[in-house]
């Protein structure tokens, strides 16, 4: 069962999904922020366990729209909590991200690392929903709640009929990439060669998003026989530079992605890239696709939906 509000997805992206697993599914168009809309689906539905992905994630329009992100991303927990609990579902796989370690001074980064200070309201509000789940365990209100750290989701699925589809100008570097890649944007700016790193660009630990959703039906298992609040990064361990992206997009493609340098990004680190190993050893989760794969699905994706998916 699925809820979903289409504020950054369509309608064609669900039945895609469906033909892909050639599953159907019951589907609620609704906002999780509606208490009432809620109430009714836990109702209606036998729900044993929930995973929560609802929430705005765009990084820079969260600085400068602050109560916009607090209020969607924290109330549609609090909504969402709520029901659980009067429907008596206590288990919960919660899409968190590695933006909670905020600017770590040490790699890979492992889970038991220090968390926060975060660099902006959306990961702040990553974090406060880490919290408030974990507080709702200790309380007895869930019995498992499993965070999954994603590092930076890239790719698609290799049919090439669900990827990214953002609005407007792509704020990441793979759907920029792959717009400047098949002649959409004129050229790449890339933010800052000066950083301290192999070749002067930021650094980040790139995650195929179809491990990242293999690793949350390992997680979902996980949890439904466990207890306690749990947390795992979600990256394959190694990092890449800017111009490695740009390196292996092209490689994967033969086509040339032109970029030129820019200033640095505000709020960006130079380096970022998890310790993977306790979902493998807990979860028995690990990735299993190179950035050549990451690069040739999203190009694929890239190229059969030049314009995203088709209104319907
Ligand atoms: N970059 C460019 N040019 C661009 C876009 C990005 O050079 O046009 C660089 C960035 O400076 C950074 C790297 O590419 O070095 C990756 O940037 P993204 O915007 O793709 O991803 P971030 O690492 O900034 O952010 C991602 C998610 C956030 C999450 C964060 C956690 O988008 O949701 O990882 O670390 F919070």
């Amino acid at each position: 069962m699925v809820v979903d509000n289409f504020s950054n997805s369509k309608p064609a992206a669900l039945r895609r999904v469906k033909q892909i697993c050639g599953k159907d599914f019951v589907f609620y168009e609704n906002d999780v922020r509606d208490r009432e809309a809620m109430k009714k689906i836990f109702a209606e539905n036998r729900i044993d366990a929930v995973i929560h992905f609802a929430g705005l994630k765009a990084v820079g329009e969260s600085v400068r729209k602050p109560l916009l992100y607090y209020s969607h991303n924290l109330c549609a927990t609090f909504n969402l909590c709520e029901a659980m609990i009067e429907a008596g579902v206590r288990i919960m796989v919660f899409s968190s991200s590695a933006t909670v370690y905020g600017n770590s001074d040490r790699v890979p980064i492992r889970e038991d690392f220090r968390i926060g200070p975060t660099s902006n309201p959306y990961g702040e509000t990553k974090l406060m929903q880490e919290r408030i789940l974990s507080d709702m365990v200790a309380a007895g209100e869930l019995r498992t709640a499993v965070m999954l750290r994603y590092f930076n989701p890239i790719g698609a699925h290799e049919s090439g009929l669900i990827g990214e589809d953002p609005n407007g100008i792509p704020n990441n570097l793979l759907p920029y990439i792959s717009q400047v890649s098949i002649g959409k944007l004129p050229y790449l700016s890339v933010f800052g060669n000066d950083y301290d790193t192999h070749d002067g660009t930021g650094v980040r630990d790139y995650i195929h998003v179809v491990d990242l959703a293999r690793a949350h039906v390992c997680a979902l298992r996980h949890a439904v026989g466990s207890e306690g609040a749990q947390y795992y990064n979600i990256g394959t361990g190694i990092g890449y530079s800017v111009l490695d992206i740009i390196g292996a997009y092209e490689k994967a493609t033969g086509r040339k992605v032109p970029y030129r340098i820019s200033p640095r990004r505000p709020g960006d680190v130079a380096v970022s890239y998890s310790d993977p190993s306790l979902a493998a050893s807990v979860l028995g989760w690990k990735a299993q696709f190179g950035i050549e794969r990451m690069c040739r699905d999203a190009d694929r994706w890239q190229t059969m939906n030049p314009d995203g998916y088709p209104d319907e």
